[in-house]
């Protein structure tokens, strides 16, 4: 366990804990796990306020500070055991914030509103049936919790997917390619971050019969494009930098770099959807971020990992346009 954890969170951290963990003790499972961990560790103290005044106690919080332990501060107020002062186990706000820290996460989208949509859409065929794609949702999705942990606020329009969407995202759920555009265009002023992960049907049935269809011989359909939601976008945006997504199976490269270009998009991720294994309905992916000034390759990798290099470069793009506007 102590090479799997990310990090280790004591919450709430005792007297005789930080008294062990600053001597080395390791005589129980949460003493000899810190010893061996070489994640990033935080810890909440909780006690009375005189063994947390004690020199003792000071002394080492004092040896875990300089050792690079995350101390949570207690809260002052009034104690389990009817004295009044500093000792109260911290918020879990100022957790969760500490412990962010701890693991590099930094707020660099704090202020920022990113609108995301995700997953496929569905054109119906008939009352029981559907066009679709193998959409899965999950990059955007993994965009949604990776703005949300850097600091932004999250607008998530999704198409349908099996997936729990992160808890502190605004989501509206969509069904339809016309669905989701009218959605994202009535966000789009709120948003100054747009990220278009959806694969949106191209094409739709204009008027599907209002009863099942029934086996009869070969079958047409007639299908109509829909409208290209980014292409709207790039017609009424103001300040939002826009971010597509590109699904390839051939000439990857330049098809990405003529949709950066016609599309009006501030960069563009490539997705290689013919390998097997990566993108679609997957759990990683590989892709390349292309911007005006960039190129940057993302090796096969979680798509976590991937969400975060998208947000990396969002955040190199605004930091260029903030040193622009004031030079
Ligand atoms: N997209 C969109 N509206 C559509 C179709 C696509 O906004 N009706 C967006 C997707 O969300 C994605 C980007 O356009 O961010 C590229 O999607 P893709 O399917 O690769 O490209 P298309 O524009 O559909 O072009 P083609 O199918 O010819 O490759």
């Amino acid at each position: 366990m102590a090479q799997s954890i990310d990090a280790l969170l004591v919450v709430p951290a005792t007297a005789d804990v930080l008294a062990k963990f600053a001597q080395g003790v390791a005589n129980d499972f949460l003493t000899t796990l810190y010893l061996a961990t070489t994640a990033p560790v935080v810890v909440a103290p909780a006690m009375n306020v005189n063994m947390w005044e004690h020199a003792a106690t000071q002394q080492n919080l004092g040896i875990l500070r300089k050792r690079g332990v995350t101390i949570v501060e207690p809260g002052s107020g009034y104690l389990a055991c009817g004295m009044t002062g500093p000792g109260r186990l911290a918020e879990n706000e100022a957790v969760v914030a500490a412990t962010l820290q701890a693991l590099g996460c930094s707020q660099d989208l704090a202020g920022e509103t990113v609108l995301i949509t995700a997953g496929p859409t569905r054109e119906k065929i008939d009352p029981v049936r559907y066009l679709t794609n193998r959409s899965s949702g999950r990059m955007g999705y993994a965009l949604a919790e990776a703005a949300l942990r850097r600091g932004a606020r999250v607008l998530l329009v999704s198409g349908p997917t099996a997936l729990n969407p992160p808890a502190a995202a605004e989501v509206t759920p969509v069904e339809t390619a016309s669905q989701m555009l009218d959605s994202v265009l009535r966000l789009l002023p709120e948003a100054s971050i747009v990220i278009k992960t959806a694969a949106v049907a191209d094409y739709t049935i204009a008027n599907p019969p209002k009863q099942k269809m029934k086996r009869s011989g070969p079958l047409i359909l007639e299908l109509d494009p829909t409208q290209d939601i980014l292409g709207e976008i790039a017609r009424r945006k103001t300040s939002q930098l826009v971010i597509g997504f590109a699904a390839e199976t051939e000439n990857g490269l330049d098809n990405a770099r003529r949709k950066l270009a016609s599309k009006s998009l501030d960069a563009i991720v490539l997705n290689d959807v013919s390998r097997e294994g990566v993108g679609f309905d997957s759990d990683s992916n590989a892709v390349t971020i292309m911007t005006k000034d960039e190129t940057v390759d993302v090796p096969e990798t979680t798509k976590w990992d991937v969400a975060q290099r998208v947000l990396d470069a969002v955040v190199r793009m605004k930091q260029k346009l903030l040193a622009l506007s004031r030079a």
